[in-house]
């Protein structure tokens, strides 16, 4: 590989982009690179309005191994200033941009998912893995402590038992336990992954984009607030919804087919 290989792949399968880190040698452990094209291929994707669902994956055996521990905890010749903008840029594009992107993301755990890794499937909304992908909260092995954005990331994914297991031994477990606990939705076999991924993310680029990203709006900040501010902003959300329809960016065709009889989403497939 050349230092011309771009740290991440994008690729488009119709409304849904495949986002791929691109670094199998060093099983896509984030580095300066890699963290720096996520943020821009963030950006670039949040303003294309072909893109209606982000599947993010691994290139080769991993997801991702975590942060480059030899980058980040090795010496290098950053300014102190610019050290402190990377560790920044580290947690920000997964506990922000990512957390909050515009659009439905999926995690397709195709590996090996330590450290680091574990934010990145929690701050994408759905995940699914290779029933034998190896997960591990690996840090406590290093003598270190879960880094950035990964503490908040597990207390807000799993039980408090679960998390603190798993991060006070460091143990590795597998896709199926990771479904069992809740850190994705499911685990299938590694050869039925990405059509099962992409079968997932066509099913919800079908739905409305607007009453998407509101819906996730609404999910992600409800969980930070009181019932009362829950229901000012989901009430504030429902209007936006209005005023986006009115400007022609979503329909309401659904409701009124409803009102006609001709929809009826309940009804047995
Ligand atoms: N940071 C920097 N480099 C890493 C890395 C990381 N987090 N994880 C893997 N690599 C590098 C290895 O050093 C090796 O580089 P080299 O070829 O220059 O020696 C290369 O990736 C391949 O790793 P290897 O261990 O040979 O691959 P594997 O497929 O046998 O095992 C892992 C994959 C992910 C299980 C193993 O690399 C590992 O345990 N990595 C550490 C993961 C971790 O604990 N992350 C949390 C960090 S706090």
């Amino acid at each position: 590989m050349t230092d011309n290989t771009p740290p991440v792949l994008i690729e488009s399968d119709g409304p849904v982009t495949i986002v791929t880190l691109n670094r199998p040698e060093k099983r896509n452990a984030m580095n300066a690179a890699l963290i720096r094209s996520m943020i821009e291929t963030l950006e670039t994707l949040r303003a294309d309005n072909g893109c209606r669902v982000v599947v993010i994956t691994g290139a080769g055996p991993a997801f991702c191994a975590g942060m480059d521990l030899k980058e980040f905890f090795g010496s290098d010749d950053r300014t102190a200033a610019s050290r402190e903008r990377l560790i920044q840029d580290a947690s920000e594009w997964r506990y922000r941009l990512l957390r909050q992107f515009p659009k439905p993301t999926i995690a397709m755990v195709n590996g090996s998912c330590f450290g680091g890794g574990f934010s990145l499937v929690e701050c994408c909304d759905l995940a699914i893995s290779d029933r034998e992908a190896r997960f591990g909260l690996s840090e406590i092995n290093f003598r270190h402590i879960p880094a950035g954005p990964v503490s908040k990331s597990m207390a807000s994914i799993l039980r408090p038992r679960d998390a603190l297991l798993l991060a006070l031994t460091g143990r590795p477990f597998d896709g199926e336990h990771a479904q069992r606990i809740g850190l994705v939705n499911e685990a299938v076999a590694g050869d039925q992954l990405l059509a099962h991924t992409l079968a997932l993310a066509h099913e919800i680029a079908a739905k409305d984009a607007a009453a998407l990203r509101l819906t996730k709006e609404c999910y992600r900040y409800a969980t930070e607030m009181d019932w009362d501010a829950s229901l000012a902003f989901n009430a504030a959300k429902s209007y936006e919804l209005l005023a986006r329809q009115a400007n022609g960016e979503s329909r309401d065709e659904a409701v009124l087919d409803f009102r006609a009889g001709r929809l009826k989403p309940g009804a047995p497939a």
